[in-house]
Order: C-alpha cells, then structure tokens, then sequence
C-alpha cells in the first residue's frame, strides 16, 4: 500500500503587541524617518503587524503554535517523532531552535533539526517531512515556521522596517493511506544572495558585517512574481492537476501586489486566495502556516479541498507544495 502523508492539525501563535501603520509612522518619527499609512497599505496590503516581547524567542512562538496543531490533530507531545522547524531567526547560532522548542514541548528523543530557506522554510520543511513520512523516516511530524524578524529590522530603513512581524505557525503532518501531500516543487538559485540578505555572522566572539536585513525590494518583487507562477505551474503538472483544480492558493504573504499578481497569471480568482498580509505583514518562514492556520479555524478552507501552498524568499529560493487537505 503506498504511504502518504497528510495534514491533521494546524496552529498558529501571535505575539500580543500588535503594531499598526500609524503607531509605526509615529515611532519612525521619532527617529526622523518618514513614511505614512498611505504608502505602506497601498504598495503592500500590510496594515497591522506583531513584535515579539524582547525576552521572547523563535521557539517561544514556535511552542505555542505546535501545542494547537497538536491539540487539533487529538495528539500529544510523546506522539510525534519527528520536528522541523523552519526559521531564520533561531534562537542561538546553535543548537537548533528545533531542539529548544523540542524540549520546551516535552517530545524529548526523536529527530529535531532546523531548516533554513528565509521565506520559502516552510515549503522547503513540509517537503522534508512528506519525504520521510514517505519512506517510513517518520510517521508524526510536526513542521513549524516561527519568526522573530523584528529583531533583524533596521528601523532607520524605511524601505524594509516596515514590511515585517513576528509569529508562528504549525501543522501535524501524519502518515495516510489517502494523499495528502500531492506534489511539491523546491528551488534555490544562489547568484541572488545578495538582494535579500543579512550580511552578518559571529566570529571571535563579536558580531562582524551588517546583521540588519537588506533587500532590493524591486528585484525580489520581479523575481517572485515570475518565479510563483513557474513553481505553482510546475508542482499542478507533477500532480496531473489544473488551476481549475485549486480550492485555496495559500501563497506567502509579503506584498498583496505579488499575491494578486500570481492569482492573476495562473488565472486563479482572487476569492480563491487566503489573504493575512494584511493583519500579520511578512512573517517569512512563518507566514504561510498562519495563513492555514487562520483558513482553517475561519471555516474557508475545509477537509477534502485542493490546497496549493507557496513561498519564495532569500536565497533566493522557491518552491510550492500541492495538497489534499
Ligand atoms: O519575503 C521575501 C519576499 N519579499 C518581498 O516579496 C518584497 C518584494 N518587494 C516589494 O514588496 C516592493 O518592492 C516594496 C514594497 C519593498 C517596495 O515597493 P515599490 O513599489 O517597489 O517601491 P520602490 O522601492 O520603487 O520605492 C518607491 C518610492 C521611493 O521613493 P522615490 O525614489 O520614488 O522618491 C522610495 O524611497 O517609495 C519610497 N519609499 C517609501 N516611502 C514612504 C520606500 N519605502 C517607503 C516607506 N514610506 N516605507
């Protein structure tokens, strides 16, 4: 019989300090830095983000998110055997923020490892586990993205500090005997390192190079759009399936332009897709399975539909995952 893996439980988790545009214009402000509400919501969508407490970790989110999945799969910590957690936020340079978060949950002894793709983790740590759920790695994986970009932002620069937030989010990816997980399509292209990045690391005990996030928002923006409609056409090919076949594009959330620009290539109407840029801003690893998550408990994306999941990010990498829910 062949084995699938499947989704069974989904959570998310957003630290409490919601910041909007305004609080944000006020607070740049104050700094000499200037932008406005206007600009923010009409060239992103993004309208209100979370900042994570200083004390508060990837993990931290992370727990919390993966304690819902778990409670809406009917399984507890002991169950799972096997963690990924994708992030480029960790909490220390090692260990992983896999191992915390294993041992903050109690699932202490099986596999945990951390996967780091900026904004496409998540595609990339569903993926990993699909494929060891597949050959019997694991039969109960539980895939979190969890973020603290806050803490990368360089708030003199109003060109990225005010696209990004905080938070978590989490699925219980179980064997099946039904799919489940129908196709997924990764990519890397590393000559892009360098328009998206946070151009720093440790060495001798000091923090060297520029750890604040750096983008050329205008080439990501016209190598995303391009690069969402390949990976979203190529993974609909791998699973003989068509657009028509979608029931919810639950693409990642950094700019409602490229959202709607992707919908609109693969001829996906705009009530097919899950929106949460708005209420969350660009979580990276994180912003897809809050955008689930949120679909899921909202009662719009129901067990049985076609879901195709999509990222991009630093790296640059891409990649889409296509599946029955
Ligand atoms: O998660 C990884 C994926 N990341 C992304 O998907 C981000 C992709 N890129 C984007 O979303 C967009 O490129 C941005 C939202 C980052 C920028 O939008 P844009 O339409 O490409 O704006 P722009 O960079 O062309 O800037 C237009 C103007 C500039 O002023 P001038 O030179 O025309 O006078 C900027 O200085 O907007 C100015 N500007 C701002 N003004 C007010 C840039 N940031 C701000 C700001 N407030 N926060």
């Amino acid at each position: 019989m062949t084995r699938y893996s499947r989704i069974t439980g989904t959570g998310s988790f957003l630290p409490p300090d919601l910041v909007s545009n305004a609080d944000l214009v006020e607070r740049l402000a104050k700094q000499g830095v200037e932008t406005s509400d206007e600009w923010i919501a009409g060239r992103t969508g993004i309208r209100v983000r979370h900042f994570a407490e200083p004390d508060v970790c990837s993990s931290d989110l992370g727990l919390q998110a993966a304690q819902r999945a778990l409670q809406a799969a009917g399984l507890s910590p002991q169950d799972i055997d096997l963690i990924i957690v994708a992030t480029s936020t960790p909490d220390m340079v090692f260990p992983s923020t896999a191992c915390i978060l294993q041992n903050k949950l109690g699932a202490n002894g099986c596999p945990a490892f951390d996967v780091q793709a900026v904004c496409s983790g998540f595609i990339y740590a569903l993926t990993v586990a699909d494929a060891m759920i597949k050959t019997g790695a694991a039969s109960r994986a539980l895939v979190i993205g969890a973020e603290v970009f806050s803490r990368l932002l360089d708030f003199k620069d109003r060109t990225t500090c005010v696209l990004f937030g905080d938070g978590a989010g989490a699925v219980v990816l179980e064997a099946s005997d039904t799919p489940g997980i129908l196709a997924s399509d990764l990519h890397a292209d590393g000559q892009h390192v360098g328009i998206l990045c946070v151009p720093g690391h440790v060495s001798g005990g000091l923090v060297t190079g520029e750890p604040m996030l750096r983008m050329d928002g205008q080439a990501v923006f016209r190598l995303a759009v391009g690069v969402l409609e390949e990976t979203a056409r190529a993974v609909l090919a791998k699973a003989g399936k068509t657009a028509a076949d979608i029931d919810w594009l639950i693409p990642h959330q950094a700019n409602l332009r490229i959202m709607h620009g992707t919908a609109k290539r693969l001829k996906i109407s705009m009530e097919k897709m899950i929106v949460t840029v708005d209420q969350h801003g660009n979580t990276s690893a994180a912003s897809i399975p809050l955008a689930l998550d949120f679909a899921v408990r909202s009662g719009k994306v129901q067990k049985g539909q076609t879901l195709m999941l999509e990222g991009v990010g630093g790296g640059f990498t891409w990649g889409s995952v296509l599946l029955t829910y």
